[in-house]
């Protein structure tokens, strides 16, 4: 296949995704990639992670810190929430987003509230105060109400496959699409900006999922899009069925074309470049970008809890980790080991000018405008 002959319906978009070749995959990178800089500019932006609690009351069937899972569970305390956020603070990070297992209980939902507030006020000199996204699952429309009036204004639910069949198969049976689908709504009519997702390289998912996901965000109208590559956790039900699933290397190659194709599709979204790339490649979030995605999350979670948010194997983002950056560095840098070598080089690995957007919140231009 060659890139003049690639069309943006289901059939040509589930052609391109089952379509191996290297010489393909590698164009159409490059082209997600001018169409990237052509509608929403070199920028990259940055959104500090702080990975709050693996608690969970979900049991999905891939996920690591799933409910029924034995794994040490933890909670940051409101002081080390606050202390993380204002490294993102003084990094420069323009914004965070508040990650955690999924819990309804009122004592965590009224923490949450209070964290809001406080992380709005924390001092950013010249900056505009921290924007914030909220990735804490499904909740009542009560509660994102209150979140988004404590100053929340993204928020980050995957539907984790379009596919309400393939849905079924990887949760449980109390798990339920409609709802999450009703979630995303809700988040929506609120005045969020709702960003989906789903995983990519699953077992059981075909050529023609990935394509019905593509076309869901764009039927959703998601102005922010965090999807990345399905990675197994040895420990999981999904793992240990046995089903097969692509090589790391496709799923790598693969993550990298949805977000290219993501790209033409929907040119001015945000298109995170997700954690699960890094995992499989030591510079994914990189080739992420240069693929056409425009926001990176540095995980910033402290050390001793990121290692137990474990949705999978992902001991390569310690680098990331606030003991391993340079405190004297403001936003020149991110850390010793250079995650981002684009940052203090100023161009990536193809020696393009990557531009970080240090201190903004880079919201989608695409709610922007409407
Ligand atoms: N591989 C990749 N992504 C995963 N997630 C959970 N488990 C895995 C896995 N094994 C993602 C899901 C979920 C988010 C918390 O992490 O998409 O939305």
């Amino acid at each position: 296949m060659t890139l003049s002959e690639l069309t943006l319906d289901r059939e040509g978009l589930a052609a391109a995704i089952a379509c191996e070749d290297a010489a393909f995959e590698a164009a159409l990178r490059e082209e997600a990639y001018s169409v990237k800089v052509a509608t929403v500019g070199p920028e990259v932006y940055l959104r500090g992670l702080i990975e709050i609690s693996n608690i969970c009351v979900k049991d999905c069937l891939y996920c690591g810190i799933r409910r029924d899972i034995r794994c040490q569970r933890y909670e940051l305390s409101e002081e080390e929430v606050l202390a993380t956020a204002r490294i993102a603070a003084h990094r420069r990070f323009g914004s965070v987003v508040i990650q955690g297992g999924e819990r309804t209980d009122a004592a965590f939902i009224r923490k949450i509230t209070r964290l809001l507030k406080e992380i709005k006020s924390i001092d950013t000199e010249d900056d505009p105060p921290l924007g914030i996204t909220l990735s804490l699952g499904e909740q009542s429309r009560e509660v994102y109400e209150e979140w988004f009036d404590a100053g929340a204004h993204r928020y980050l639910l995957r539907i984790e496959s379009s596919n309400p069949d393939l849905y079924r198969k990887i949760h449980p049976a109390d798990h339920s699409y409609d709802r999450r689908l009703q979630a995303l709504y809700d988040l929506k009519e609120i005045g969020y900006q709702a960003g989906t997702g789903a995983m990519i390289g699953m077992p059981f998912q075909t050529a023609e999922d990935m394509a019905d996901d593509l076309l869901f965000y764009k039927e959703f109208d998601a102005p922010m899009v965090g999807m990345g590559p399905y990675n197994p956790h040895p420990e999981t039900p999904l793992t240990l069925s046995g089903a097969p699933y692509p090589s790391a290397e496709r799923r790598f190659a693969l993550g990298l074309k949805m977000i290219a194709l993501l790209r033409l599709l929907m040119p001015d979204i945000n298109i995170a470049a997700a954690t699960a790339l890094e995992v499989l490649d030591p510079r994914g979030r990189e080739k992420g970008i240069l693929a056409g995605a425009n926001v990176i999350m540095p995980n910033i979670t402290p050390e001793e809890q990121m290692v137990k948010y474990n949705l999978y194997d992902r001991k390569t983002l310690l680098r990331d980790c606030p003991s391993s950056v340079d405190p004297s560095k403001r936003d020149t840098h991110i850390c010793r080991n250079c995650v981002f070598p684009f940052c203090s080089l100023g161009d990536g690995l193809s020696g393009r000018k990557i531009v970080i957007g240090y201190g903004r919140w880079g919201d989608s231009k695409h709610f922007r405008r409407k």
